[in-house]
């Protein structure tokens, strides 16, 4: 298939990494659906994928060649709090457009998370055995499976901890990080203890163009994926990242070597690239490079 051909649709077209996948998308060319929610506006369809009417039609009409299936709630203490509903959207939702994609003949693209380890064995390889310690990830491993069952040719995406441009600091668990950092009259602790791999979610964006590529290039491509970030930093190890490109203090911080309060998180879920490599996938922004051009914006407007 020639790349100026492809057409994909993308559920959470309005999230943190829906908007960055359809901006990558655009700049190859693509030819681009973006479904929303309650951020539905220009650009961007508002279809409940929770309701199986209203995502048939809108995948009949569209006909594309890959789903990305970006929509989900994601914050694990949400999970925790509202289940059912949450597993609604993460799990039948997910099902549901799976059945759906394979009877409109296109292929689906899964976005799903290192939450689905239970963080005592890294390196996790795609055929490891998931352990989720969470709700959240309980939900994310559930929609994996259903995904895959619904889809012959289903593809599974496992991604880390993202940040990117946020439309608000607490929009992504890396740039609500600034706050804490900004707040150096208050003396605080931050979570020395979880390792994460932070993402940008361009060099996500980027990977999953070149994974629907691929995909599109050849039928018998299918399964689970994942990429980790390259770079290994607690909660801490981020304050004072986030404090050193923006000139800021960090003394007021300690880090705490306890596992984080709330929702029990992965201890080191490291997840091995190879699958993606031996494709000659891969994409990395260096974290202090991409965190600095993340909040820049939100410091300079705050001076
Ligand atoms: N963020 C992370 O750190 C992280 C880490 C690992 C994996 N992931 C995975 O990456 C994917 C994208 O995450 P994200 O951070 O971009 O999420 P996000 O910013 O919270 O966006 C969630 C998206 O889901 C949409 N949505 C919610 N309910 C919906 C419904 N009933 N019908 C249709 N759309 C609905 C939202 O639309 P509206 O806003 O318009 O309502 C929004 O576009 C998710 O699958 C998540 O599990 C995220």
């Amino acid at each position: 298939m020639e790349k100026q051909n492809i057409k994909i649709l993308v559920t959470g077209a309005s999230g943190l990494l829906g908007r960055a996948i359809i901006k990558t998308a655009r700049q190859l060319n693509w030819e681009v659906a973006g479904l929303a929610y309650s951020r539905a506006g220009p650009g961007l369809e508002k279809v409940d994928i929770t309701i199986p009417s209203q995502v048939k039609a809108v995948l009949e009409r569209e006909q594309p060649n890959c789903i990305i299936h970006a929509a989900a709630e994601r914050a694990p203490d949400k999970v925790e709090n509202k289940y059912d509903e949450t597993r609604n959207l993460n799990v039948t939702a997910s099902e549901n457009l799976a059945t759906l994609a394979r009877s409109v003949g296109s292929r689906i693209i899964y976005i799903s998370t290192d939450y689905v380890f239970d963080g005592s064995h890294p390196p996790y390889r795609v055929d490891d055995v998931p352990e989720p310690l969470n709700k959240y990830g309980i939900t994310k491993l559930e929609g994996e499976k259903a995904v895959l069952a619904g889809h012959p040719d289903a593809a599974v995406l496992r991604v880390p901890i993202l940040y990117g441009p946020v439309e608000y600091l607490d929009e992504s668990a890396v740039t609500t990080l600034l706050r804490t950092v900004q707040a150096s009259d208050t003396p605080t602790t931050v979570s020395n203890y979880e390792k994460r791999y932070p993402m940008h979610v361009a060099a996500v964006a980027d990977i999953v163009c070149q994974l629907v590529t691929k995909l599109l290039q050849n039928p018998s491509l299918n399964g689970i994926f994942q990429w980790s970030g390259q770079e290994q930093l607690t909660k801490y190890d981020m304050c004072v990242a986030i404090a050193e490109v923006l000139s800021l203090q960090h003394s007021h911080i300690t880090p705490d070597n306890k596992p984080a309060p709330g929702a029990p998180r992965p201890y080191d879920s490291r997840m091995d690239n190879s699958r993606l490599e031996e494709l000659n996938i891969s994409a990395h922004v260096p974290f202090k490079e991409g965190i600095r051009e993340c909040l820049q914006e939100w410091v300079s407007q705050e001076q």
